[in-house]
């Protein structure tokens, strides 16, 4: 299996990407990072851990804990629930001396040097902070998948931004700037994508772990968006992420040459890629531009039975 470090910001579209990527046996997750985005980085961390308690995998991943200076311009409870998971409000012992996601990513890369690939589900903060202590990390990466960014669709927590990029539109502007291999996974792929009620009827039957956790996540997203955006479906971004990593084959990719705008008032957080036939600079990463959407609805209903 491919290891996998998930660094996210439960969030029940992480939330439900993490259930799919350890019920998985294309996946080997090594650890889950948490980082503050869709709710402050304590609580994140929390969701981190009452997930994988509720799940109780045979093999526990490592959990990093987000830091509590990261700098986040917004939240996502509108959305995911005060708490984060559509108001299920686990319970959970806040564990001590817990390592941070910084060094849980920087440790595990470092032990399976070109190993690894690091889903990013969040804002990139842990990521830029990383790279930013220890540069030479970039080489050792094996592969990082960002949730993230828009190409032509504009945005979701702006008119121009997407929310990932948007919270800590500094630390995205670095991960893309570094040299890192990396495949952009945007807001106009992943919203192809919509979970109709079979989604929630089959964790409504389902009696194993996963359904049931997930059975207390989902109830108030679907009813989210229903209020919220007019949607008799949910988007689930980041669990297509989990996806890609277990199956690339779904997914067409493009270079792309792309930066993250950090100085305009109107357009903080947006991704900007130079489309032209003759872009000024060399590719920096590449861009999700397709993929095979009932193939990777049917693998996320395949992974949520259990
Ligand atoms: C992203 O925003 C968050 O609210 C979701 O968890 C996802 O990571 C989609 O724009
Ligand atoms: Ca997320």
């Amino acid at each position: 299996p491919r290891k996998v470090i998930l660094d996210m910001d439960p969030g029940v579209d992480d939330a439900l990407g993490l259930c799919v990527a350890l019920a998985s046996n294309e996946l080997e997750v090594v650890a889950v990072t948490a980082t503050g985005g869709n709710v402050l980085p304590a609580l994140a961390t929390r969701n981190v851990q009452a997930i994988i308690e509720n799940l109780d995998p045979q093999r526990w991943p490592r959990i990093g804990a987000a830091t509590a200076e990261q700098p986040l311009r917004t939240d996502g409870r509108d959305l995911h629930g005060s708490d984060g998971l559509g108001g299920a409000e686990f319970q959970v012992a806040e564990l001590a001396n817990r390592h941070a996601s910084i060094k849980v990513i920087s440790d595990e890369i470092r032990q399976a040097p070109g190993e690894v690939t690091v889903v990013c589900s969040g804002p990139l903060s842990n990521l830029a902070a990383v790279l930013q202590r220890e540069p030479d990390i970039a080489q050792a990466i094996g592969q990082v998948i960002v949730v993230g960014g828009a190409v032509a669709c504009g945005g979701n927590i702006t008119p121009a931004a997407e929310f990932n990029i948007y919270c800590d539109a500094e630390s995205a502007r670095d991960v893309l700037r570094s040299r890192i291999t990396k495949t952009l996974l945007p807001l106009d792929v992943t919203r192809q994508l919509s979970m109709r009620f079979d989604l929630l009827d089959l964790v409504k039957q389902g009696d194993g772990r996963t359904a049931r956790l997930l059975d207390r996540i989902l109830p108030g997203y679907y009813r989210a968006y229903r209020h919220r955006m007019g949607m008799e479906g949910i988007f689930v971004h980041d669990a297509v992420g989990v996806v890609m990593a277990m199956h690339p084959e779904l997914f067409t990719t493009e270079p792309m040459s792309g930066d993250v705008e950090t100085a305009g008032d109107l357009t903080y957080g947006a991704t900007v890629f130079d489309r032209r036939s003759k872009p000024d600079s060399q590719p920096n990463m590449e861009v999700v531009t397709e993929m095979d959407v009932a193939a990777v609805r049917d693998c996320l209903l395949r992974g949520v039975k259990g």
